[in-house]
């Protein structure tokens, strides 16, 4: 028995593991463990044998039994130091800074506008990407053979879809759907069969803008589109801000838009609006090619024909519309020499911004 409660003795202290006492505690303590067979062993001694043997058994059970229980305490507190060990928490260090994300410079350009717009009453509207031949050309005024098709060489799906090569139809779908006196804008991608240079990709982004009412006039459409350029150069963080706090009493005295005849099926008249150069303020720079001026979008008085065509009265209501180029705009706005950069996901370029 001696022996017994050595061997038990050790093996408890051997046991790593709450797990492996109870096992231990298994093979000795159990009614078919050592000690158990031991008791049903005392069966075949002598009465006053048995008696001693017993007493003497069941106190090195009770002492093997002790052993244990210290043992088994001794585990349960390591291991609840060991899980806190794993939870512990130092509150002195320093945190981990996570990197933030930001928004892709055209994004912050079109929210922008966006924001410009919807603050002088413009609606917002998405227009799909895939066109028909219709919204894309017929009623825009252009005929069927007309070089405009050419011009605009257009991206066509293998059902003949175009992939639209400007937002124009926008104006056409928000009309049919809409009685003026209206005012909207249609922000998104164009695409258009270009070489890729340093001013082209066949995929950019265009903000179409379109104004129906009684009596409208060109002078309504400069008025608006002055102000945008005011609210869209003034917060500009870089120094080309004509219209911002650096150059305002500068060019306060001038005109800061001029427009320049030009050919639109869909316009009539119709324009290019030029921007005096934000990088000079008019003085002429590389920027501007010294010319003083920037070519920033293509605008005109709605012709009677897309009124027509879009289901709007041209002998009540008219309207001027027009697309600037997002890119070209996001361009001027902090310097970037290079349509490129902004579809080349560059993570130098792009943490700039
Ligand atoms: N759709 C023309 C283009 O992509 C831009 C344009 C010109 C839009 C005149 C207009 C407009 O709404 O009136 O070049």
């Amino acid at each position: 028995m001696e022996k017994i409660k050595m061997e038990a003795v050790a093996e408890i202290g051997a046991a790593q593991s709450e797990n492996e006492l109870v096992s231990v505690n298994k093979r000795y303590l159990d009614k078919d463990g050592t000690l158990g067979e031991f008791f049903k062993s005392l069966g075949s001694l002598s009465k006053e044998e048995r008696g001693v043997a017993g007493v003497k058994a069941n106190r090195i059970k009770q002492e093997i039994l002790a052993v244990f229980e210290k043992k088994a305490s001794e585990l349960k507190e390591k291991n609840k130091n060991k899980r806190s060990d794993k939870d512990w928490l130092d509150v002195t260090l320093p945190g981990i800074n996570p990197r933030v994300g930001h928004l892709h410079p055209l994004t912050l350009v079109e929210r922008r506008i966006v924001e410009i717009f919807y603050g002088m009453g413009f609606e917002i509207i998405q227009s799909q990407e895939i066109e028909n031949e219709w919204y894309n050309f017929d009623a825009l005024n252009i005929p069927k053979d007309h070089p405009a098709r050419d011009v605009f060489d257009t991206l066509f799906l293998k059902d003949g879809s175009p992939l639209r090569p400007h937002t124009s139809p926008g104006q056409v779908r928000y009309m049919e759907n809409h009685q003026p006196p209206l005012r909207v804008i249609v922000p998104g991608r164009v695409f258009r069969r270009d070489a890729v240079d340093a001013s082209h990709m066949p995929n950019f982004y265009q903000i179409e803008g379109l104004m129906v009412d009684k009596a409208l006039s060109v002078a309504n459409f400069k008025a608006v589109i002055d102000e945008f350029f005011k609210q869209f150069f003034c917060d500009s963080e870089t120094e080309l801000d004509v219209y911002g706090k650096n150059s305002a009493k500068a060019t306060a005295e001038k005109d800061n838009i001029r427009l320049r005849p030009s050919f639109f099926p869909f316009t009539e008249p119709s324009f290019e609006v030029d921007l005096r150069c934000v990088h000079c303020a008019g003085k002429g720079c590389s920027a501007c090619k010294g010319t003083g001026w920037m070519e920033v979008m293509g605008a005109g008085m709605v012709h009677p024909n897309v009124l027509k065509n879009a289901g709007v009265n041209p002998q009540f209501w008219q309207g001027f519309a027009f697309g600037i180029g997002m890119d070209r705009l996001a361009m001027i706005k902090y310097k970037v020499n290079d349509i490129r950069l902004f579809y080349e996901n560059d993570q130098r370029f792009l943490e700039q911004f």
